[in-house]
């Protein structure tokens, strides 16, 4: 079992020591979505390298900064740098920024994320909002870091995605005029992306968009008794689904195409959370 506590509470100590003030909402950039947290009013960043024993994520797009962040009235902790479990980390360094968020006392977690699109009818540059998660790549890792304190047999998850999170996300699509399809996020390992008949298979058990991250933020922070609410980018078809090539750099390009919507998306979904 993983003692979060034991292992990072000398991180807590030495964040609360310069935060400005307690956040309320968490926001997460995923890859290629970093561009995010310059578009609101910061009054304090702290660059996730000057925390000591804090993971390194060494995928591109993802710089390490702590941003606290105010936009809408909100008080936002917005976390740029993923750390991803392909990356070679553990589980309990993965979701360390959602322990932070909770420890901190944020209520609710946004997450976002660069995804394929699975469903065909979800097209690249389109936005998703996570109704399920699928989790079979981390449940064992998963039940470690949620130890033995857990009861047994307890269903912690009945309310992930927050279903007043996502009501208000989808209101604020309507509000943006801003299309956002709803639909299963299923996390795979990575770091490589899957095979076509892997897609074929999750396709067949309803998976709508495949990402490599996500899933054990969101387990975590729901499992810790915070809301959580997930958007995808569909950056691109996911294997098989077209003629193309994966790469990351056609996720960049696709984020950075949608970069104005996802930005509208998340401003009024904070606004109205
Ligand atoms: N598969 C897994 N992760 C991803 C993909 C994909 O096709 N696109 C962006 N992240």
């Amino acid at each position: 079992m993983i003692n979060m506590h034991k292992e990072y509470s000398s991180i807590i100590d030495e964040i609360k020591k310069q935060v400005p003030f307690e956040p309320e909402i968490c926001i997460v950039l995923g890859s290629g979505l970093g561009d995010f947290a310059g578009k609101v009013e910061t009054l304090k960043s702290i660059a996730t390298s000057s925390i000591h024993n804090y993971p390194v994520s060494t995928v591109e797009g993802h710089q390490g900064y702590l941003h606290f962040s105010r936009y809408g009235g909100k008080k936002l902790l917005i976390l740029q740098g993923r750390i991803h479990y392909y990356e070679g980390y553990s589980i309990s360094q993965c979701v360390l920024p959602m322990y932070i968020a909770a420890k901190l006392g944020c209520g609710k977690v946004l997450l976002t994320n660069a995804a394929g699109g699975v469903n065909p009818l979800f097209k690249p540059g389109s936005l998703m909002l996570a109704s399920s998660f699928n989790s079979s790549v981390i449940s064992k890792k998963l039940a470690d870091l949620l130890g033995s304190g857990t009861p047994h047999q307890k269903n912690l998850f009945l309310n992930l995605p927050s279903e007043e999170m996502n009501s208000k996300i989808m209101d604020a699509s309507f509000k943006e005029n801003i299309s956002l399809c709803k639909g299963l996020y299923w996390m795979t390992m990575g770091p490589s992306y899957e095979t076509v008949s892997e897609i074929k298979m999750y396709r067949k058990y309803g998976a709508d968009a495949v990402g490599m991250s996500t899933v054990p933020e969101a387990y975590y922070a729901s499992s810790m008794g915070l809301d959580v609410a997930s958007i995808s980018c569909i950056t691109n078809f996911a294997a098989g689904l077209s003629a193309q090539a994966l790469s990351h750099a056609e996720v960049m390009e696709t984020a950075d195409r949608v970069k104005h919507d996802f930005e509208r998306l998340i401003k009024k979904s904070i606004e109205l959370l």
